[in-house]
């Protein structure tokens, strides 16, 4: 099983936002003297693979690390056993292909390996694996907004769902493939409902989450199951400016057929005060890919249909105006 609770057994995964490690003040001025020390050194910043050996350790020689590293495409370092991931913010497939996943999983020595967030996943999957009494793991994925947390977690998902797999018999292959599917069906879910495009990131998850990953004794995914908390259900009805709601909301609104469209009352071209920005198309608006995860799920079209509707219900009680009191006194 992979899930929580044990700080000591927890590996910690720092994300790191790109665009911000790559505007870092270290001008001429701002060099301090740890900083000039650590620069002359014979060190090739590039190769330091482990942020321990940065010597000294300051923030300002640990920062200069990582961004000669981002420099050259390197977005993965160790910081002991923490992680550090910095975001490319831009598609690097190559860094997360199936023949990758195998690599790591299939590795003699893992820490010959590059640092890589596989590299984490493949060793809590060891740790399980290789304790007689099995021992839960956890994999605590923290950093600011739009730092790559939610992609983070999808690859660890990716990731276990192709390694566990990988160890499945001809008859439990299926079953595996199953829960796999429902397993990476549930993020856009989560995202369609939970995400909304802020000021700061475009997918932004608008709640937390616990995944926890059930294994049984050969190591196959069984089951999965997800908490959320913290919600920011307020966004319903409030969006900050150049903010918009939850992707959902769009994704009903762009993408509804003419005849969902008359049942769910939402004629084209409608606005309504609490979808802002809705001319401004994003990856995360497509409705399909939506209905498709929560079929996979269980939620049938029925019952679809009725969250639909509710969510239509929701967006034309924003276009409702209430009169200022003074006025309902009046004598008509
Ligand atoms: N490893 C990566 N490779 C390529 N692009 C990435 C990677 N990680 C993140 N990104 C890009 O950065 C964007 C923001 O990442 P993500 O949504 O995961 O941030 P987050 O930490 O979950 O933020 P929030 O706290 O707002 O939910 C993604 O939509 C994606 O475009
Ligand atoms: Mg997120």
């Amino acid at each position: 099983m992979i899930h929580s609770p044990n700080w000591k057994q927890s590996n910690m995964l720092q994300q790191v936002s790109g665009q911000e490690a790559s505007s870092l003040p270290y001008g001429s001025d701002s060099l301090r003297e740890d900083l000039q020390i650590f620069l002359g050194s014979e060190i090739r910043l590039t190769e330091l693979d482990d942020l321990t050996k940065v010597n000294p350790v300051t923030p300002a020689t640990v920062l200069r690390c990582l961004q000669e590293r981002y420099q050259v495409d390197i977005f993965y370092t160790n910081a002991g056993c923490t992680l550090v991931a910095v975001n490319p913010f831009k598609p690097v497939p190559y860094l997360y292909c199936p023949k990758l996943m195998r690599d790591y999983h299939l590795a003699p020595q893992l820490q010959k390996l590059k640092p890589h967030i596989f590299c984490v996943g493949e060793q809590t999957y060891r740790n399980v694996k290789s304790l007689l009494e099995p021992v839960n793991q956890s994999i605590i994925v923290s950093g600011e907004s739009g730092a790559g947390k939610t992609w983070t977690s999808r690859c660890l998902m990716k990731f276990y769902a192709t390694v566990a797999n990988s160890s499945a018999s001809q008859e439990s292959h299926e079953t595996v493939e199953r829960i796999e599917k429902r397993v990476l069906d549930s993020n856009p879910v989560m995202e369609a409902f939970g995400n909304a495009c802020t000021l700061r990131n475009s997918n932004s998850s608008r709640f937390g989450k616990y995944i926890q990953l059930q294994l049984n004794r050969a190591q196959q995914m069984t089951g999965a199951s997800v908490q959320t908390y913290l919600l920011e259900k307020t966004r319903v009805a409030y969006q900050a400016p150049l903010e918009r709601n939850f992707h959902i909301f769009y994704q009903i609104t762009k993408g509804a057929s003419s005849s969902e469209r008359l049942e769910w009352h939402l004629p084209q071209g409608a606005t309504f005060h609490w979808l802002p920005n809705s001319e401004r198309t994003l990856e995360e608006d497509c409705f399909e890919v939506t209905r498709d995860a929560m079929l996979h799920l269980g939620i049938d079209h029925s019952t679809q249909n009725n969250i639909f509707k509710i969510l239509s219900g929701l967006l034309h009680l924003g276009n409702i105006h209430f009169d200022d009191s003074e006025d309902e006194s009046q004598v008509l």
